[in-house]
């Protein structure tokens, strides 16, 4: 009898007090070189010590005045549910990190709970603490990703020849293993990977390699491949730009991130090239547009893909791949695209336009008047050997 009552009484006599378990535990986790677990999903604008500070009483009344701490049930409190959450590819680092944080502030919030004076300390005004969602989410790791993919990834048919393990086996050996820097259908090993070999550049994200040796800058043994400040090149400027500002921190609210395209694009392996042109200076700047023509033979109002590059030096020919316009029912799951599906075999018909500017945005080019057009009877295989090629004078005036 007199034993369990010393047992019963043990945990009450011993416990630390809150303060106690927030200095020798909880401080320690916030003063830490590891990474907070937030950091495995979040980029910017959410870690642990954005929330607690050394003051644990203040954090206390500030988590509550969050909804945060959950004071009849600790066990359920927001904030042991976001620490609790877990990606699906975590690292034995990170859930070393998880499980700390876990016990470490659940204890504290357990014990916080029972302590009257906490609990009447008053909680401050929510006004000035207000976080910004919308900045919180543009920074999660998984909204990296999924812009990653539909602007970056998405034009890496143009690089995987050479650039992806399952298909550049004799430029391997020509060139060496640093060829391989795509990890097929892995868009988030794809980024890591593009980070931990320094071919993005956060400092200076428009000089990245990725994309200088795009540009056919720094001798690229692959040259061009596609035109410096055209469709492809801002917006992958625009995502380096984007993703080293939120690695380096340097939105300051969401009022400051930039405006997404709203018409995306994903490169195929058709290869077109048009010969023949005359009156161009060499790098002009022009696209041809692809237009499905429904059994009918009327031509359908909604372009299916679209192509641009600039003229060669002797401004007589054009050369690209086509892109095709990202039908809003398409899902990007990083992974494969069905092309026989979204770019059926068919009559489709090309008009070629002439770009003055080259930041011309999608929509306003599919708004422009061609001036040229040409038909096609079927569409031709991927792959450079089987690009189509057209003279110029093929073409048929549009609208005299
Ligand atoms: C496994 C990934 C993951 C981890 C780890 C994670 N979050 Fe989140 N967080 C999300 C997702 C996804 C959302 C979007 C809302 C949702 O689906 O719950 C989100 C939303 C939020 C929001 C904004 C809106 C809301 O739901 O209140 C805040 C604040 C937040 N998380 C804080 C944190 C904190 C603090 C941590 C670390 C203790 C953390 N998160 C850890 C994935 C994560
Ligand atoms: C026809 C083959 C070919 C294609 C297609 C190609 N490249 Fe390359 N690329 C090379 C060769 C060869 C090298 C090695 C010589 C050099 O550094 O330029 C290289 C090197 C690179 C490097 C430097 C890698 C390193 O770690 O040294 C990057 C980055 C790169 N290319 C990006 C691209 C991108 C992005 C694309 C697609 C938009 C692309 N390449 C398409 C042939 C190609």
């Amino acid at each position: 009898m007199g034993l369990g009552l010393i047992l019963w009484l043990t945990p009450s006599i011993y416990a630390d007090s809150p303060v106690e378990i927030y200095q020798r535990r909880v401080i320690p986790l916030l003063q830490s070189s590891k990474a907070s677990s937030c950091s495995d999903c979040h980029l910017q604008g959410v870690k642990l010590d954005d929330f607690l500070s050394s003051d644990p009483k203040a954090t206390f009344a500030l988590l509550r005045a969050r909804g945060w701490i959950d004071i009849d049930n600790p066990d359920q409190s927001k904030l042991l549910q976001f620490i609790a959450k877990k990606p699906d590819h975590s690292d034995d680092l990170m859930d070393q990190v998880r499980s700390s944080e876990l016990k470490a502030i659940g204890d504290w919030i357990r014990a916080s709970v029972r302590d009257p004076g906490l609990l009447d300390t008053p909680l401050p005004e929510l006004k000035d603490l207000k976080l910004d969602e919308s900045l919180i989410r543009h920074a999660r790791k998984d909204r990296v990703l999924n812009r990653f993919v539909e602007t970056v990834w998405s034009q890496f048919e143009r690089c995987a020849n050479c650039h992806s393990p399952d298909r550049n086996a004799k430029q391997v050996e020509k060139n060496g293993e640093r060829m391989s820097w795509i990890v097929p259908n892995s868009p988030g090993d794809t980024l890591q990977l593009l980070e931990d070999r320094d071919l993005i550049h956060f400092n200076k994200p428009s000089e990245s390699t990725l994309r200088t040796k795009s540009l056919g800058r720094d001798d690229h043994g692959g040259g061009i491949k596609f035109p410096v400040d055209g469709q492809t090149d801002r917006e992958w400027v625009g995502f380096l730009e984007d993703y080293a500002a939120i690695k380096k921190e340097r939105y300051a609210n969401s009022s400051d991130i930039p405006k997404n395209a709203s018409i995306r694009t994903w490169r195929t392996g058709h290869h077109l090239r048009i010969k023949d042109l005359r009156n161009l200076s060499s790098g002009q700047y022009c696209v041809v547009v692809l237009y499905a023509v429904n059994a009918d033979g009327e031509v359908d109002k909604n372009a299916v893909a679209i192509s641009e590059g600039r003229v060669s030096k002797d401004g007589t020919s054009w050369g690209s791949s086509l892109m095709l316009i990202e039908p809003s029912r398409m899902r990007h799951t990083g992974a494969s695209v069905a092309w026989s599906e979204l770019l059926p075999d068919g009559k489709y018909e090309l008009q070629w336009l002439v770009v003055e500017d080259s930041t011309t945005s999608i929509e306003e080019i599919l708004a422009m008047k061609s001036v040229a057009r040409f038909d096609i009877d079927s569409l031709w295989d991927p792959g450079h050997s089987s690009a189509k090629s057209i003279s110029f004078d093929a073409f048929q005036p549009i609208g005299k």
